[in-house]
């Protein structure tokens, strides 16, 4: 079942999904050569905690930290660890936070100092392919109307699209019904209704669309170590559009 939220709920997501925002903001100045991803994890952390909110990953089916961050080759669900971030590394931070009882969730990807032309494109197309995605919300379109565009928009700039992760519902879980695939075909799947809340999060490689887990059991990484780029955002569907939840 796809919840429909009531407007007290919306106010929240409105809030939880702020929180996410400023944290994003937050964490960028601090996006540079030399500092370890464990140190852009705790500031994440002490950030969200002073705004009354929990980090949602924090301990979600056992997982230790609170930001995924994802360098270079890995796709998400990179662990915050000692290793330090490096000129030319592009590097996606999944920030999820959950605000009395709601959830919000967003991930970017961001260069580290100069960074090369291919890695240039695929952050542009992937950011790109998520706005694709978005412009296709509202209340009468399906699901698979912003698969489809992703899709679409992804093959036309010949980038991987990850396949087996997927967007999906937000609210009081953080992942609820529907699932939002990045491929798909038009007019497949469940109707968008006013009031449903949906993250859409295209993952795309700069090669091919095939990933592995790594052993720690989380960090997704491309099958031929090309880069990845993953832009999510959580949206509200509106009476004749979307609104960004996650959104300035
Ligand atoms: N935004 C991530 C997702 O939707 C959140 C992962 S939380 C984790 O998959 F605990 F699984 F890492
Ligand atoms: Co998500």
């Amino acid at each position: 079942m796809i919840k429909i939220k009531s407007q007290r709920e919306i106010d929240l997501m409105r809030q939880a999904g702020h929180i996410v925002y400023l944290t994003h903001q937050y964490l960028k100045p601090y996006i540079k050569e030399g500092i370890t991803t464990k140190q852009l994890d705790k500031l994440a952390e002490d950030f969200i905690r002073s705004k009354n909110a929990i980090p949602s990953c924090k301990g979600y089916e056992g997982y230790p930290a609170t930001l995924c961050v994802s360098i270079n080759e890995e796709v998400v669900h990179g662990i915050p660890s000692n290793r330090k971030l490096k000129k030319g590394d592009i590097v996606s931070i999944d920030v999820c936070v959950c605000y009395k009882g709601y959830h919000g969730d967003s991930a970017w990807t961001y260069p580290v100092g100069e960074i090369s032309n291919s890695k240039k494109e695929l952050l542009l197309y992937t950011e790109q392919a998520l706005y694709e995605g978005l412009n296709q919300i509202k209340p009468g379109n399906r699901i698979g109307d912003i698969s489809n565009a992703i899709e679409l928009y992804a093959n036309s700039h010949n980038l991987g699209v990850v396949k087996e992760l997927v967007g999906h519902g937000v609210g009081s879980s953080l992942h609820e019904e529907p699932d939002v695939p990045n491929y798909g075909k038009k007019s497949t799947g469940p109707i968008l209704k006013e009031g449903m809340v949906i993250a859409v999060e295209p993952m795309l490689n700069y090669g091919t669309a095939d990933i592995y887990m790594l052993e720690d059991g989380w960090t997704i990484v491309t099958d031929d170590d090309s880069p990845s780029a993953h832009f999510e955002h959580t949206v509200l569907v509106t009476k004749d559009g979307y609104e960004i939840l996650t959104g300035e």
